[in-house]
C-alpha cells in the first residue's frame, strides 16, 4: 500500500494516528538537528519532520540528501505541529517520520514548480508534466473536468444520447483548411480529420437520434491565437424536429446549469441580437455587453465641415471613454499610436474632451464648434468628465478598429471583469461571405446552413443581403458557440452548392453521401457546437484556452514537449506513396 492517506486530508483529529503518505518533496528545510519537508500530491501539501533526538541517525542523512521533486513514501505519526500555518488546511500537524523510502530519484527541475512560477511560457511547455504538478495548471485540469461532468450530465438528464462520429473522414468546410491523413491501403488516396462532425451530426438526424450530442475533438488548420488551437474540443449538439426557439432555449438552459453549478451564478437574461445591430453598435459580431461604450455614429454631424477626413469616409463612429477627459495630451497621443499599430490599423484618431463646465475642446476644434462638439456628445452618450474617439474610413474596416479600441480601454478601465457573466444571442447572420481572395460567395457558417424562410429566392439577385437561420452565443465578448437551423432538402442543398460555385459534379462528389440521405426523409433538424476550451476558459474567467488544455500547441501549432511535427523516415514515406520522386 503506498498510502493510507493524501496529503491534502490530514487534520488536527488525526493527531497521534499512523499514517502512510506518498509524493512529491516540494521544498526542504535543513537546520541541522531538523529537517522539515514538504510533501506534495494532487490533493495538497503535508509538512513532515525529522529531527536528531527522534529520528535514526541513517533516516536524518537521507532525509537530509531528499532533492527537489524526488517521489518518496513515508509513514509516520500525525503530531500537532509547534509553529501552525493557517494558511494550508493541513497547517495545524505535521508527520513525524518513522519510516521512509525513495521511489524515484529526480533532477533538478527547469523551473520552481509553485504557484508563481520562474519558468517562463516555453519552458513550462517543454516540460509540461511539471507544470502540470503547479496548482494553477492542475486546478485548470480539474475545472475542465468539472464543466465537462456538468455538460454530460445536464444534456443525458435532457435526453440526448452521447455518440462518437469517425475522425478519419473526408473534408467537412468549415471555412479552415484540413489537416490530411495519406491512407497506406488506398494509394495517394487521403482522409481529412473532421473540422467539425457537422455531416454526421446531421445525418445521425436522418438516422431518427433526435437529440444528439458529442464531446468531440476537432481540427483545423488554421492562424492561431488565444483562443484558438490547431485541435480543440466542442460540445457537437444537434436536435430534429424543432425550430431556431426550441435550441435557443435549449443551450440557454445548459448554459444556465454551467454558470450555476460550476460558477454559483444565476443568470436573468439571454439577450438577443441582430447580427446587423452588434456590428452597427459595438462593431463587432460578439459584442462584449457587460459594459457601455456603444458606438455613436457621427457622419450626419460631422459631414457638413471641411474636414476632408470625415468627408471622404464612408463611416465615422465614435465611443465615449468614461472618465477619459482626466487622460493627459501625452496619455491620448499614445491612445493614438495604440490604434496606429498595423494589428489595429487606423490611420489617426480625433477626440473631444467633455469638460466639467459643459464645454468641449477637441483635436478638430479648427473645424467643428461647441454645438457640433455637443451633438458627438449627445450620439455617443458622452457626459462631463468623458473623452470621445471617433475613428472613420471604410465601414468594415472602421467598425473593426474601433471595437478593437473599445476593448482595450474597457480592460484598462476594468470593465471586463472576469466574475461578471453576460451571454447573448446575436442572430440573422448573413448567409454567404464575400471572399476577396477568391472573388467569391463563401457559407458565413457553413454550406448546411438554411437561409432565412423566404429569402431563397434573393440568392440569385441579392447574395450578401441574404440572412441565415444561423446564431451564435457570446459570453463576455467571446463566441463560446455557434450553430443555425439546417437545410434538410436536397433541391434546396442542391442550390446552394450551386450560389456557392460548386459544380454539380463537385458537390455530388464532396458530398453526394448527404445528398443521397436527404432523399430517404431527413426530418427538419438544427443545432449548434460549444467550443469547449473556450467555455471552460470563460467560466474560470480567463481568455487564453491553452491554460486548460494538458497538452497544447504553441502559435506555430507545434508541440514543443514531444517536437511534433517532425518529419517522417524514407520507408515511411514510400509506404504511404508520399516519396517524391525527384528526377535530377
Ligand atoms: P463553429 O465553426 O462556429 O461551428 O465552431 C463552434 C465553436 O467552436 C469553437 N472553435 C474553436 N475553439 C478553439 N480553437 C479553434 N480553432 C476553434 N474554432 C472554433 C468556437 C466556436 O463557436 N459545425 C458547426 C456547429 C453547428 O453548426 O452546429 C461549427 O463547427 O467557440
Amino acid at each position: 500500500m503506498y498510502r493510507s492517506h493524501n496529503c491534502g486530508e490530514i487534520r488536527a483529529s488525526h493527531i497521534n494516528n499512523k499514517v502512510t503518505l506518498s509524493g512529491w518533496v516540494q521544498k526542504s528545510r535543513d537546520k541541522g538537528f531538523i529537517v522539515w519537508v514538504d510533501l506534495r500530491d494532487r490533493y495538497g501539501i503535508t509538512q513532515l519532520v525529522f529531527d536528531e533526538e527522534r529520528t535514526p541517525k541513517a533516516m536524518m542523512e537521507a532525509a537530509q540528501k531528499l532533492g527537489r521533486e524526488f517521489v518518496i513514501q513515508v509513514t509516520g505519526t500525525v503530531i500537532e505541529r509547534a509553529s501552525k500555518n493557517p494558511n494550508i488546511p493541513t497547517g495545524d500537524i505535521e508527520i513525524l517520520v518513522t519510516e521512509m523510502t525513495i521511489l524515484n530519484e529526480s533532477l533538478l527541475p527547469p523551473f520552481t514548480i509553485e504557484d508563481k512560477t520562474d519558468g517562463g511560457e516555453d519552458i513550462r511547455m517543454k516540460y509540461r508534466y511539471l507544470d502540470i504538478r503547479r496548482n494553477p495548471v492542475k486546478n485548470s485540469l480539474i475545472f475542465r473536468h468539472k464543466v465537462t461532468q456538468e455538460v454530460r450530465n445536464y444534456l443525458s438528464k435532457e435526453g440526448f444520447i452521447e455518440v462518437e462520429t469517425p475522425y478519419l473522414i473526408k473534408s467537412t468546410p468549415e471555412g479552415a483548411r484540413d489537416f490530411v491523413v495519406p491512407s497506406r491501403m488506398n494509394e495517394g488516396q487521403f482522409y481529412a480529420l473532421p473540422q467539425s462532425p457537422q455531416t454526421f451530426k446531421q445525418l445521425l438526424m436522418v438516422g431518427g437520434m433526435d437529440k444528439y450530442f458529442q464531446i468531440v475533438k476537432c481540427f483545423r488548420d488554421e492562424d492561431l491565437r488565444a483562443d484558438r488551437q490547431p485541435e480543440f474540443t466542442q460540445i457537437d449538439c444537434e436536435m430534429a424536429f424543432v425550430e431556431q426557439e426550441d435550441i435557443l432555449i435549449a443551450f440557454e438552459g445548459l448554459t444556465r446549469h454551467l454558470l450555476k453549478e460550476v460558477n454559483g451564478v444565476e443568470v436573468k437574461e439571454f439577450p438577443r441580437m441582430l447580427y446587423d445591430d452588434a456590428m452597427r453598435l459595438y462593431g463587432n459580431d460578439k459584442p462584449d455587453i457587460r459594459f457601455g461604450m456603444k458606438f455613436g455614429e457621427l457622419n450626419e454631424v460631422a459631414q457638413h465641415k471641411d474636414f476632408g477626413v470625415f468627408n471622404s469616409a464612408e463611416l465615422v463612429v465614435g465611443i465615449a471613454v468614461p472618465g477619459g477627459n482626466s487622460y493627459t495630451r501625452k496619455e491620448i497621443d499614445k491612445l493614438i499610436d495604440w490604434v496606429k499599430r498595423p494589428q489595429v490599423g487606423a490611420l489617426g484618431m480625433v477626440y473631444s474632451r467633455c469638460n466639467e463646465d459643459g464645454s468641449y475642446k477637441s483635436s478638430v476644434d479648427k473645424f467643428y464648434d461647441q454645438d457640433d462638439l455637443a451633438k458627438w456628445a449627445e450620439i455617443t452618450g458622452a457626459k462631463s468628465g468623458d473623452l470621445v474617439c471617433v475613428l472613420s474610413g471604410d465601414k468594415n474596416k472602421v467598425r473593426a478598429q474601433l471595437s478593437a479600441l473599445r476593448m482595450e480601454l474597457a480592460e484598462r478601465l476594468g470593465l471586463r471583469k472576469p466574475n461578471e457573466f453576460a451571454p447573448l444571442w446575436v442572430m440573422d447572420f448573413p448567409l454567404l461571405e464575400w471572399d476577396e481572395e477568391t472573388e467569391r460567395y463563401h457559407a458565413m457558417h457553413h454550406p448546411f446552413t438554411s437561409p432565412k424562410p423566404g429569402q431563397l429566392e434573393l440568392l440569385a439577385t441579392n447574395p450578401g443581403e441574404v440572412k441565415a437561420n444561423a446564431y451564435d452565443l457570446v459570453l463576455n465578448g467571446n463566441e463560446i458557440g455557434g450553430g443555425s437551423i439546417r437545410i434538410h432538402d436536397k433541391k434546396t442543398q442542391a442550390l446552394m452548392f450551386d450560389y456557392l460555385g460548386f459544380t454539380k459534379e463537385e458537390a455530388k462528389e464532396q458530398f453526394g453521401f448527404l445528398m443521397n440521405a436527404f432523399e430517404y426523409g431527413a426530418p427538419p433538424h438544427g443545432g449548434l457546437a460549444f467550443g469547449l476550451d473556450r467555455l471552460v476558459a470563460i467560466l474560470g474567467g480567463q481568455e487564453t484556452i491553452r491554460d486548460f488544455i494538458a497538452f497544447p500547441k504553441n502559435n506555430s501549432g507545434r508541440d514543443v514537449m514531444i517536437d511534433a511535427p517532425a518529419p517522417i523516415d524514407d520507408k515511411q514515406l514510400e509506404e504511404l506513396s508520399l516519396k517524391l520522386n525527384i528526377k535530377s
